[in-house]
């Protein structure tokens, strides 16, 4: 099925996700996406997960800032770049805030900065704060605009970035449960139960894993409902990214997560070969990509949607991604 017929066959989509493994054209196949439905007349917004930004070098201007900001030259067309230092400030205060509370209470004298420094260098925090950001824009753009597409950074930071949603509500359930049981606890071995009852209403932490478990389950809702989400792989006509998209598709059905299709990219057309560079390099480069069309057809086939050619120059600017848009529609080997 085409990418347009696709799209056509889910007239409710609204979140479009892209993954794949590094460098194969993601952020191209994000962009050329948006840049479809923008020209359709639907309100777009396009964001970059990526810690790693490229939008503004692949649109050719300045989008990058964390605020969501019009792409010049299309309309309906609205992107960002995600920036996650605030949300990442916001864990560091957090987290020290409980730290010193539960060492006072513990009676450990010590100075809690350097746990909090560990604990918010390890890269597993930024994919968090990413998610975070993830959800937010989901829950609060969502209603704003007919289509969301992201843009992921490469395979497992995009995979483990949904899959999150899944962890995170069995996790905060856990935390949720053990909080209540302590909290609980207090209540019987306290011999001012009103007053102990008091205090556990205003409870900080069950208020903020409540309120947390409620914006994950609502976005979870979103991103594991095949109407409203679909998530796109992209691949290059060579062994690796294919091996790699196979694996990750196998990931994302084990979270639920609705498929959207395979995007392959840099497709050499044969006409390039065919009319002018008979070159023995140019040959063999063909013979080789039909080797791995050969493959791609066999594994995945009925999940390709589209074909991007491999353009003579890299893609950027809107004239260029107009061109990845064309060959979405197309959804044809490029000849
Ligand atoms: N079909 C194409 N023809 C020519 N150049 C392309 C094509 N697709 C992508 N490129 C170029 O390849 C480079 C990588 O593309 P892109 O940034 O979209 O990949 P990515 O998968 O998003 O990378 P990353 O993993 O770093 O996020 C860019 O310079 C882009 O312009
Ligand atoms: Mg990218």
């Amino acid at each position: 099925m085409r990418f347009t017929d696709f799209v056509r066959s889910r007239p409710n989509l609204r979140f479009l996700f892209t993954g794949g493994k590094g460098g194969v054209g993601k952020t191209v196949a994000a962009a050329g996406m948006a840049y479809y439905f923008a020209t359709q007349g639907q309100k777009v917004l396009l964001v970059s997960l990526n810690p790693v930004h490229s939008l503004s070098s692949v649109f050719g201007q300045d989008l990058w800032g964390g605020q969501i900001k019009p792409v010049e030259g299309v309309e309906n067309l609205w992107a960002c770049e995600v920036d996650i230092s605030d949300v990442m400030q916001r864990y560091k205060d957090m987290l020290g805030r409980r730290l010193r509370e539960f060492f006072k209470w513990a009676d450990i004298p010590i100075n809690p900065d350097p746990f909090i420094d560990i604990a918010t260098t390890n890269p597993a925090f930024e994919e968090s704060a990413m998610f975070d950001k993830m959800v937010d824009i989901m829950l609060e753009q969502g209603p704003n605009y007919d289509k969301i597409v992201f843009d992921c950074a490469a395979v497992a930071n995009a995979i483990r970035l949904i899959g999150l949603s899944k962890i995170y509500t069995l996790w905060l359930q856990r935390m949720i449960e053990s909080r209540k049981e302590a909290l609980s606890l207090r209540v019987k071995l306290s011999f001012r139960k009103e007053k102990v009852m008091e205090e556990i209403k205003k409870d900080p932490l069950m208020a903020d894993l409540i309120s947390m478990d409620k914006r994950i389950r609502a976005a979870k809702k979103f991103l594991m409902d095949p109407e409203a989400t679909a998530f796109f792989f992209v691949t290059l006509p060579l062994a690796l990214p294919i091996s790699v998209v196979k694996r990750f598709i196998r990931m994302v059905k084990a979270f639920d997560i609705p498929i959207g299709g395979v995007i392959v990219n840099c497709v050499i057309p044969r006409s390039v070969v065919e009319k002018g560079e008979r070159s023995e390099y140019m040959l063999n480069k063909l013979r080789e990509q039909e080797g791995y069309m050969a493959i791609i057809e066999r594994d995945l086939g009925p999940l390709v949607r589209a074909y991007i050619p491999l353009f003579e120059t890299e893609v950027a600017g809107v004239d260029m991604i107009a061109k990845v848009a064309d060959a979405l529609v197309s959804g044809e080997m490029p000849e």
